[in-house]
């Protein structure tokens, strides 16, 4: 595995949590797998998806799995925590997975090919592990959707400090519009993606508090050694940006970020 650019710390691990708790609703409302089906979730992280999944799919059994056992240690905590008993946790890496051909009913991937090297080879060894008419679910983001006001290029130069560095890292920040022809290409049929907006301004305080503070701004913040030791950005000006940003959290401010959410079949 490649480094993965957000780092496995408390403060991402928190990050996380706070992304998941307040798009919940706009990325998992329209995601339940019947009772009795068999779900692999593909780079499950701290755990942060696989609660919402779970308690939507109460019947449904679910492997979850990720490359990192600190992560996963989180995620046994957090399952337990929830007292969810439908939940499988095991360490792999999904370019190696220790499990028979189509032997899920459907498999889950939520910020996850935008960290890999080969995201369509990862695609493509997930559909031979669906039984034929399986669905897979793909969730990523774009940073090249985030815009604001008020607009700065002090602020659009920090986020740009975090897509270099996680091209760098062999990933691509700017995957979600890939979503669709990834799916096509890996040979899934039925491909459908739908962009699922996240709208902030002031009147809506939770989103302003957990997507553009503590996602998002938070998400660049957290690159901001990197940046600086890579020489992408002086530490005045990624300090400026990261000022910009939370600008955009104050009372006339609003945020608008998109993620994309694909659904196919084998
Ligand atoms: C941004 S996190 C997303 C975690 C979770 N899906 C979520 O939405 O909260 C990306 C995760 O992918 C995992 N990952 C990266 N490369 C992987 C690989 N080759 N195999 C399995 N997991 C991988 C990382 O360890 C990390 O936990």
């Amino acid at each position: 595995m490649q480094a993965y650019v957000h780092g496995y710390d408390e403060q991402e691990n928190r990050r996380l949590q706070d992304q998941a708790g307040t798009l919940v609703d706009l990325l998992h409302s329209d995601t339940a797998y019947p009772a009795g089906s068999r779900v692999l979730e593909a780079g499950c992280g701290t755990g942060a998806q696989t609660v919402t999944l779970a308690r939507n799919s109460p019947g449904a059994r679910f492997v979850s799995v990720d490359v990192s056992a600190a992560s996963l240690a989180e995620a046994k905590r957090r399952m337990d925590a929830a007292a969810l008993a439908n939940v499988e946790l095991r360490q792999a890496d999904i370019f190696a997975l220790p499990f028979a051909p189509q032997s899920f009913d459907h498999v889950f991937v939520c910020f996850v090919l935008e960290h890999l090297p080969r995201p369509l080879e990862a695609l493509a060894v997930l559909k031979q592990l669906l039984r034929p008419g399986g669905s897979i679910t793909v969730i990523e983001g774009d940073h090249g959707s985030a815009y604001f006001h008020p607009d700065s290029e002090a602020a659009r130069r920090a986020i740009q400090c975090q897509v270099e560095l996680q091209r760098a890292a062999g990933g691509n920040a700017l995957i979600g519009r890939q979503v669709y022809p990834l799916m096509v290409a890996a040979g899934f049929e039925g491909v459908r993606v739908s962009p699922r907006m996240v709208y902030v301004d002031s009147s809506r305080p939770e989103r302003v508090e957990g997507f553009t503070k503590k996602t998002f701004t938070a998400m660049i913040e957290g690159v901001r050694v990197a940046a600086i030791q890579a020489g992408k950005a002086t530490p005045e000006a990624f300090d400026e940006g990261i000022r910009a940003l939370y600008r955009t959290a104050e009372a006339d401010g609003v945020f608008c970020y998109t993620f994309f959410k694909g659904v196919g079949r084998r």
